[in-house]
């Protein structure tokens, strides 16, 4: 590939302008189409209702709502394969004909159903020169697929590696500790090398209600009287923590699928530590073993690295799932230059007296004890995989200056409560409004326990000198889904909060944007603008670059202090439906270029 040879990218297209329009704007010779929106169905079930009056059970056959990562797995090639994608959450004010009001379990339950994951199999249209109805080149939803399916937050899932079964796990339902109904809050993914999706839970804690007073580590989750407003505990037990107490620590998880064995059962991965897990991106080393890269989006919270301890194939041939073997790390970035990959481990003397599943289950806390560095707010990671060079984005911070109450003891007793958290070298904004992308780099390989980093961009608009960007060419902010593409090039998307799109420090950005940078020059050119409210996150190519998913997530967003209307479920976008449809949808697109040429050249 080019990396290999040192060649650079070059971005082939023209930037396209700041937007505020309620639609999708791509470059000149470039199309983007909608392939599925929520409620679609996944296979050939019930079709979506405008007026949003599909009942639970048919959400279950329908793509989720508020899709976000994604992974396109070829069948055949890069004509025809499988798209997985996550549902993160819902809208409830959206979800149904009346919005929260006259909640009930039936409500509960299409919210649950409309949580989780989505898979499609998904072919490249052959079609034909003479029908311009069915367009060369663009994709269809194979309907019916006996590989289309829905995972809910009702799904069966089993609980394996380490802390399966361990007794904080255990609740009146399941007195196993070992399985678990439905994966919640699915913010990004990733992919293995043996063919399965890995699918992050990441704001799990907003779901549970917890009246009494907070242990301390449902303090350092953020289990609350309030959540974040979801109404499932009225109707649901297990989201009552004064009554489950141990339900919630069966979510933040990194749970694995596999999408080519419809009737497998998805598994919580313990061994990848419990957190607000916002993707799990693996990475092969020379001698066959396995890194994943995970960050905890909260705000100064840790870049995590799992290593297997065997080679993923000599473990698979001994029946061991390379994801249940292996050691957890977390990242500290010195001053100068340099960092280090603390082991979470029993015999890391700063951790002397956890237990491997007091650290798996307390897995911020193990970090705060063995000394990691706060960041920005971590959220997508990725390779180059020639270069040894691993880039994430850290997409805000207005918390700098305060910390997390801490867990440092396995049986909570010391809350220690170090002092807000300064300014650092891999951190260098007090106020961090615009966010940073930040790549640490090896010698000979990925397991190194060292590693060397930089800062590669300071984001916000590199023409206003208050911002203080390093960005090279089109402005940007609040990066948060980032994917290298097979050329090399670096795509980046934009999570900007819906009371600030186009307002306050973002006055003049426009809607979300993904911008494509060459990793070399570090130029950056806005590739694609997103409707009305959305944030512009997920995004993969099939591996001959000419097509690319991306997904467009809440549009028609309400800013935080309107309550929702379901009379007026369309005040702020009505993509993609127009004016024909009842209400904005998260949608996946597929964007193709009109020559059939590679995206961004
Ligand atoms: Fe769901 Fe951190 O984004
Ligand atoms: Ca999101
Ligand atoms: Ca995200
Ligand atoms: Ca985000």
């Amino acid at each position: 590939d080019t990396e290999s040879r040192g060649e650079r990218p070059v971005l082939g297209f023209e930037s396209v302008p700041v937007s505020t329009a309620d639609e999708v704007v791509v470059p000149k010779g470039y199309t983007a189409e909608v392939l599925i929106a929520w409620g679609d169905p996944v296979s050939n079930g019930p079709v979506f209702k405008q007026d949003a009056s599909n009942t639970a059970a048919e959400q279950a056959q329908q793509w989720g709502m508020h899709n976000d990562g994604l992974v396109y797995f070829p069948f055949v090639g890069s004509q025809r394969g499988l798209l997985v994608q996550n549902n993160e959450y819902t809208d409830d004010g959206l979800l149904f004909p009346d919005g929260v009001a006259n909640w009930n379990q039936e409500k509960t339950n299409k919210s649950l159903n409309a949580h989780g994951v989505s898979i499609i199999e998904v072919t490249k249209r052959t079609g034909f020169p003479w029908d311009r109805r069915r367009r060369r080149g663009q994709w269809d939803v194979v309907r019916p697929s006996p590989f289309a399916r829905r995972i809910t937050g009702m799904t069966p899932i089993e609980i394996g590696g380490p802390a399966a079964g361990d007794p904080r796990l255990v609740t009146s339902e399941d007195p196993t500790g070992r399985r678990v109904l439905g994966t919640l809050n699915n913010c990004a993914m990733g992919f293995t090398p043996w063919g399965t999706y890995l699918a992050c839970e990441e704001n799990f804690n907003g779901y549970f209600r917890k009246n009494g007073p907070q242990t301390l580590l449902e303090r350092r989750y953020g289990i609350t009287a309030a959540g974040f407003g979801y109404l499932w505990h009225t109707t649901d037990k297990r989201f009552r923590a004064d009554e489950e107490p141990n339900e919630p620590n069966r979510f933040g998880w990194v749970v694995e699928i596999d999408p080519f064995r419809p009737q497998s059962t998805p598994v919580k991965r313990t061994a990848l530590g419990r957190m607000k897990h916002e993707g799990a991106w693996v990475q092969e080393a020379r001698n066959g073993r396995i890194v994943v890269y995970m960050g905890d989006d909260e705000r100064n919270e840790y870049i995590y690295r799992y290593v297997s301890n065997l080679p993923w194939r000599v473990a698979r041939a001994q029946g061991i799932n390379p994801l249940d073997d292996g050691i957890l790390y977390v990242a500290k970035f010195h001053a100068d230059g340099t960092g280090e990959w603390l082991p979470l481990t029993p015999d890391n003397p700063r951790l002397a007296g956890w237990s491997l599943n007091d650290i798996l289950i307390n897995t911020r806390g193990a970090a705060d004890a063995a000394g990691a560095t706060m960041m920005d707010r971590p959220e997508w990671i990725d390779t180059f995989p020639r270069a040894l060079t691993a880039i994430a984005t850290l997409t805000n911070n207005s918390r700098r200056g305060s910390s997390p109450p801490s867990v440092n003891n396995p049986d909570g007793s010391t809350a220690a409560g170090s002092a807000r958290p300064p300014v650092d070298a891999a951190n260098p904004r007090a106020i961090n409004n615009y966010g940073h992308l930040i790549r640490w780099f090896y010698r000979h390989d990925w397991t190194e326990p060292t590693f060397g980093w930089d800062v590669f961009a300071l984001c916000g608009d590199p023409a206003n000198p208050a911002h203080g960007s390093t960005i090279v060419g089109d402005k940007y902010g609040s990066p948060d889904g980032i994917y290298v593409d097979p050329s090399g090039r670096l795509w980046v998307q934009t999570d900007v909060s819906t009371s600030t799109i186009n307002a306050g420090a973002y006055a003049g950005f426009g809607n979300n944007v993904m911008v494509a940078v060459d990793p070399h020059t570090r130029e950056t050119r806005r590739f694609l603008v997103g409707p009305k409210q959305c944030e512009v996150t997920g995004v993969m190519m099939t591996p001959d670059e000419r097509t690319m998913f991306v997904g467009i997530q809440h549009p028609g967003e309400r800013p935080d202090d309107l309550p929702g209307d379901p009379a007026n479920p369309k005040q702020f976008s009505a993509w993609p439906d127009g004016p024909a449809g009842g209400r904005p949808r998260s949608a996946c697109i597929v964007i193709t270029k009109d020559d059939g040429g590679k995206i961004g050249s």
